[in-house]
């Protein structure tokens, strides 16, 4: 293979495995078969959502553009919007933002939550869901809806160990963050379990569970601008969650959440923040931040930068290098 990293460095620019930049904004994980997929927003020509895969978290394949402004679409309910393009932008794209993949164990489906948006504005603030029989096949796209009704900007996907599921997303033109538990097939919001931290706009919000905690990590609402990040905790979804700490610096290190990483191995357990470090001028310009999270006896967590580190996923370990 002519690429193979040894050190991933934050903030640089990353290449697949094929030499081309790796375009997974905004993106997700998931854990399958001995491989990570990664998905996240690829703005290139006429696509919306790419798919890379890695056996050791350091290297990683394109598989495929998962969901491009081609992609088949069928119904699942009335009312929804099938729509992939837009006429009235230049691009002739729509825009489908932070795509969150998980894998439901009861109808055998890769099933896809993302922001969407007309491509012009940020006025119709809805979500939108696609399905696959694979990790890395091409997605059918169902359409976007507001759940409820609610306006539902930011987002994110979390997968209970039960298997109940939960959508969370900003609303109220992001001033409260919602969280939605899906239907048994996570083609639906069954119900909304809460209204979080009303009036506090917060964006990016990015879920994980560390023994019996869970945390949520989220940014302010300050578009591709970073700022100070921060967390709750709760001792579980539908539970009572903390009020908002402080994480890492004022701009968090000049990033915003995408998703949690966990790896565990034969001597510990790593919870990764990843993150984007936009570039608000030159979107396809924009980088991915690693970070080990760190826990004190009390279970609160810390967040310092590092520069280049490695993941060694046999032993767990996420490895700061100079
Ligand atoms: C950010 C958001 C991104 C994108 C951007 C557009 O706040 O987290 O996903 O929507 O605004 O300005």
């Amino acid at each position: 293979m002519a690429y193979i990293n040894t050190k991933l460095e934050n903030g640089a620019i990353w290449y697949d495995t094929d030499g081309n930049i790796i375009h997974a904004h905004g993106g997700h994980m998931l854990f399958r078969n001995g491989f990570y997929y990664w998905y996240g927003e690829n703005r290139t020509n006429g696509n919306y959502v790419g798919c890379y895969r890695s056996s050791d978290l350091m290297n990683w394949e394109f598989r495929n553009n998962v969901l491009t402004i081609n992609s088949q679409n069928q119904p699942i309910r009335i009312r929804t919007d099938l729509s992939l393009k837009n006429e009235k932008n230049s691009n002739g794209k729509i825009n489908l933002e932070r795509p969150k993949v998980l894998f439901n164990e009861k109808t055998n489906k890769y099933v896809l939550w993302a922001h969407y948006e007309n491509g012009t504005d940020y006025s119709c603030a809805a979500c939108a869901i696609a399905t696959c029989d694979t990790p890395d096949g091409d997605f059918i796209y169902h359409g976007s809806f507001n759940p409820f009704g609610y306006m539902s900007r930011d987002c994110t996907l979390y997968q209970d160990c039960s298997g109940m599921a939960y959508f969370i997303s900003a609303a109220r033109d992001n001033a409260d963050l919602h969280v939605y538990r899906l239907t048994e097939d996570y083609m639906n919001a069954e119900c909304l379990v809460h209204k979080l931290w009303q009036g506090e706009y917060r964006e990016a919000p990015a879920v994980f569970r560390r023994e019996d905690k869970y945390y949520m990590f989220s940014s302010y609402c300050t578009g591709w601008a970073p700022n100070q990040g921060k967390y709750a905790a709760s001792d579980g979804m539908e539970n009572r969650w903390s009020i908002l700490l402080n994480i890492g610096d004022e701009t968090t290190y000049r990033t915003q959440p995408a998703f949690f990483l966990t790896v565990s191995g034969t001597k510990t357990t790593s919870y990764i923040y990843v993150s984007d470090r936009w570039d608000g001028k030159d979107y396809n310009n924009s980088r991915y931040v690693f970070l080990p999270v760190n826990f004190d006896e009390t279970g609160e967590p810390a967040m310092n930068y590092c520069e280049n580190f490695a993941i060694d996923v046999s032993t767990g370990e996420f490895r700061i290098l100079c």
